[in-house]
């Protein structure tokens, strides 16, 4: 960060749905039920949803006629877990990337966005969408069929930018093995996402950012015993550490190892695997950004008109 800029202020306080999350959709003892469809959920509910995507996407109404042609066409797709975890995410991770540019303009350029273990891929296609001028790539071992039908929805209800003649101009999926360099080989200035990424992939993403000077933004799913160095079970069971403490304390030994800058928080009522690393090892002159992102975010979360 450079020290001559003023302190970016503190931005608007995100609303809060977490009684949506606990009093309104299906769920298992503590989190979203992960069989629950949005397809399958109560008109009104889904209404209450419709508004939910509309305050994490503002100014861009046409994410939830993109996600709603999905729940309804495609009415196995959408699960409401991924879908809540995802907007989450992507609000935490689209204020830090629009900090990180603001801070270093000529990553606007250069720049591509990576979604490692992306799975269903949606949030590599809400960031592409939310960074029309920004490469995105979608990488997974397995393709799914629902890469082509979210692309399908945003070229159907999307906004296109500046004259371009589609709207994900900007956006590619890639089958392959991401510790395969040959499929992933990121370079200085990039930004890693990998949500809910198991084991060894955490670690991984985190070397791969500190190596090449990337941005990082990690949510940590499967934690094994010993993974990061440190152990939290013992061989008789005595130490009763629930499930949230050990993730919490394995999340937090992870960022600690490799420096990491922040670790925050999306609802636990969504996800019991709920803690996201986030930073940047860019260092031209700096690295890091201001610690409150979130003012830049809500200016610029709305995609580029038509023109
Ligand atoms: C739990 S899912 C997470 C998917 C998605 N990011 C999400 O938030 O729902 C883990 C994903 O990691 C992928 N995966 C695991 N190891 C991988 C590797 N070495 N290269 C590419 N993908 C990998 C799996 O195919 C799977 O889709």
């Amino acid at each position: 960060m450079d020290a001559t800029k003023p302190p970016r202020k503190g931005g608007k306080r995100r609303q809060n749905y977490d009684d949506l999350f606990l009093k309104e959709l299906p769920r298992t003892e503590k989190v979203i039920d992960s069989n629950s469809m949005i397809n399958d959920l109560p008109q009104n509910t889904q209404q209450h949803i419709k508004t939910y995507i509309a305050n994490r996407c503002p100014g861009s109404e046409e994410i939830v006629e993109a996600l709603f042609y999905i729940a309804n066409n495609y009415p196995k797709q959408l699960r409401t877990k991924e879908l809540c975890e995802t907007l989450e995410s992507v609000t935490l991770i689209g204020a830090k990337i629009n900090a990180l540019m603001a801070d270093h303009p000529e990553r606007k350029k250069n720049m591509t966005i990576y979604d490692l273990a992306c799975g269903h891929g949606l949030l590599g296609i809400l960031i592409a969408y939310r960074f029309p001028n920004v490469k995105v790539v979608c990488i997974d071992h397995e393709e799914r069929p629902c890469w082509s039908t979210y692309i399908e929805a945003f070229e159907k209800y999307g906004e296109k930018w500046e004259g371009k003649d589609s709207v994900m101009t900007n956006f590619t999926f890639r089958e392959g093995d991401l510790m395969d360099t040959a499929t992933f080989q990121p370079q200085i200035g990039d930004y890693l996402i990998c949500i809910h990424g198991c084991n060894d992939l955490s670690p991984y993403i985190l070397q791969s950012a500190k190596q090449n000077k990337c941005g990082y933004a990690i949510m940590p799913c499967c934690v094994r015993e010993n993974i990061f160095g440190v152990s939290t079970k013992s061989s008789n069971r005595n130490w009763g550490m629930d499930d949230d403490t050990r993730y919490a304390t394995m999340v937090g030994c992870l960022a600690g190892k490799y420096d990491c800058e922040k670790i925050a928080a999306i609802s636990k009522y969504i996800t019991n695997r709920f803690l996201m690393i986030i930073g940047d090892y860019y260092e031209d002159g700096g690295g890091g950004s201001s610690d409150d992102e979130e003012s830049e975010a809500a200016d610029t979360s709305k995609r580029a008109k038509r023109t």
